[in-house]
């Protein structure tokens, strides 16, 4: 089988730490990635704690998972199959920390049909990053399968779940929430990968070249209208993490100053995968010096899936390849990448090696690969959903691009009728957003989206009625005195009166030329109206996406 190395002893202590072994003093610089958990019923026992979002599983990035929470005492550690023995409307399961790979209690509670895992520590101690283990490609193996939430609490969140259950006074239901899990300050999201080229390095690896080609399309289209900026980052490591001087010569470039962080026992030599991350960093420089950063995405898709170490294509010629094919300037990313035997500094990779390190609140990036949205480390399963919700969980409400209100990314509150917006005779103050929802007072309406009344057009100079004007909820019409009729008139546009012909005395030829004045002035005003309205359709538009 294929093996990761990492690049660190501090990379190998934390996954160590993380999977089995009581703790180390890694907290400082690696960022654990949050969410709140809250026991809802019994009222006794609410309480709201921290949780830490696991590196594998599906959080629900920007929402909330409620549901009722159950314990066996049979299999308390979750260590072997649940299949059948969960208690009845049990939809959530707590498993205790020890015994076993966090990865296989997560797999045994989702075939037992859990639809979300909790796992307790099993002393009181910091939270810590639930991580899957790259040694044991049979764990590592079950985590494409893994598609519910994970998240560890502390032992005192585990007690007082524990206890709630005991108490017997009916069912415990506890909460996920997810909404506060990514900061949302803005109308565009930042964010990067950290990645490795070498496609072949285990499980860590594959799921990053599938990912590249999965999610394609949505970078793409994101990119390309402004929604997001993003940035491609590589993993390097110093030649002190191999063990000899001949491994260090295979897996670094530039005399030894910049090493891959991914070897792998199927030809891609590190060596390589230098090259290859070093020419994917100065694509996307290239790209994005001729604002087409977006098209970075289709090269890594085609380099992924068209250049691979396992066939003997990791090459240089591959990539050009693909370049030529995208009419990418191939000399360009020549000269950005320079030699590979020069000794001297290459300024993308120190910027790599920079940014790895200093991550002020983000936290050192460790794990390959890692994915930041705004300032946070994206944790869970790399799958386009997941990816998805995280990104649409980092724009500031409202602000969201449209492919973030799709369903089964968005629940629509305001269809499901659980907004507490202002609504009467069909109309509505909710606003759907993907966080939730927002309360704004339709057109027509006035107030704080909470409380709305009608603006009477009537009484203020909006509705340039000729004769009669009739306010309307959310709206007004047009009426014509007694011998004339309404001539072009709706809801909200006015139209023109015209006289009835005999009935104010007035002689044929007269009516003629008022009806073909009335006619274009009619004319006159819909247009008036109409642009009026796309205006303020393009406005309302604009605020939902900016
Ligand atoms: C767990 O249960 C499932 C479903 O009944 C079954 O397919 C699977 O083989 C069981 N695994 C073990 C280890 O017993
Ligand atoms: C991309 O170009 C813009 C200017 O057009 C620059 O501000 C930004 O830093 C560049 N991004 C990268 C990753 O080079």
């Amino acid at each position: 089988m294929p093996s990761l190395h990492l690049p660190s002893a501090l990379a190998l202590a934390f996954l160590v730490t993380a999977l089995l072994a009581p703790r180390g003093a890694l907290a400082a610089s690696f960022r654990v990635e949050t969410n709140a958990l809250r026991i809802k019923e019994p009222a006794s026992y609410a309480g709201s704690y921290d949780s830490a979002i696991g590196d594998f599983g599906v959080p629900l990035y920007g929402g909330t998972l409620q549901g009722r929470i159950g314990h066996l005492a049979a299999n308390p550690k979750g260590c072997s199959n649940f299949t059948g023995s969960l208690p009845e409307g049990v939809e959530i399961l707590l498993a205790i920390r020890g015994d076993c790979f966090f990865v296989e209690k997560a797999y045994h509670a989702q075939l037992a049909g859990a639809k979300a895992v909790i796992v307790a520590d099993n002393i009181q101690e910091h939270l810590l990053t639930m991580a899957i283990p790259e040694d044991r490609p049979d764990i590592a193996a079950l985590v494409p399968k893994i598609a519910i939430p994970v998240a560890l609490v502390q032992k005192d969140a585990g007690d007082r779940i524990q206890s709630a259950l005991a108490a017997d006074q009916g069912a415990v239901i506890v909460e996920f929430d997810w909404k506060e899990s990514i900061v949302h300050p803005d109308n565009r999201v930042e964010w990067e990968l950290w990645f490795s080229t070498n496609t072949a390095c285990g499980q860590a690896c594959s799921a990053t070249s599938s990912f590249l080609a999965q999610f394609k399309d949505s970078a793409v289209s994101l990119e390309q209208e402004g929604f997001t900026a993003f940035t491609p980052h590589v993993m390097l490591g110093s030649c002190s993490v191999w063990t000899s001087e001949e491994l260090c010569h295979r897996n670094c470039i530039r005399g030894g100053k910049y090493c891959s962080t991914t070897a792998s026992s199927t030809g891609a030599a590190g060596e390589l995968t230098g090259r290859a991350d070093l020419r994917h960093l100065c694509v996307h420089k290239v790209l994005n010096e001729t604002k087409k950063a977006w098209q970075w995405w289709e090269y890594a898709a085609r380099f992924a899936a068209h250049c691979r170490p396992e066939a003997g294509q990791f090459t240089t010629a591959c990539s050009e390849q693909q370049l030529r094919d995208l009419g990418v300037d191939t000399n360009a990313v020549g000269g950005c990448v320079g030699s590979l035997d020069s000794g001297e500094a290459h300024p993308l990779l120190d910027a790599q090696v920079r940014a790895q390190n200093e991550r002020g609140p983000m936290g050192r990036v460790i794990m390959l690969p890692t994915l930041v949205v705004n300032t946070n480390q994206y944790r869970g399963r790399l799958n386009n959903a997941g990816v998805l919700r995280a990104l649409c969980a980092g724009f500031a409400e409202g602000t969201e691009p449209p492919a973030c209100l799709n369903p089964g990314v968005n629940v629509d509150e305001c269809t499901q009728g659980v907004d507490t917006c202002w609504k009467e005779n069909g109309f509505s103050a909710c606003v759907d957003t993907f966080r939730g929802y927002v309360c704004h007072c339709p057109e027509g309406w006035i107030g704080d989206g909470y409380h709305c009344t009608d603006i009477d057009e009537c009484a203020t100079e909006l509705h340039n009625c000729e004769q009669v004007c009739i306010n309307t909820p959310g709206s007004f019409r047009c009426e014509c005195n007694k011998g004339y009729k309404l001539l072009g008139g709706s809801p909200g546009v006015p139209g023109v009166c015209i006289p009835i012909p005999g009935a104010t005395g007035l002689p044929v030829w007269l009516i003629l030329v008022l009806t073909a004045a009335a006619v274009v002035s009619t004319s006159v005003a819909g247009i008036t109206v109409y642009r009026w309205r796309t205006q303020h359709a393009m406005q309302d538009e604009i605020r939902a996406i900016m």
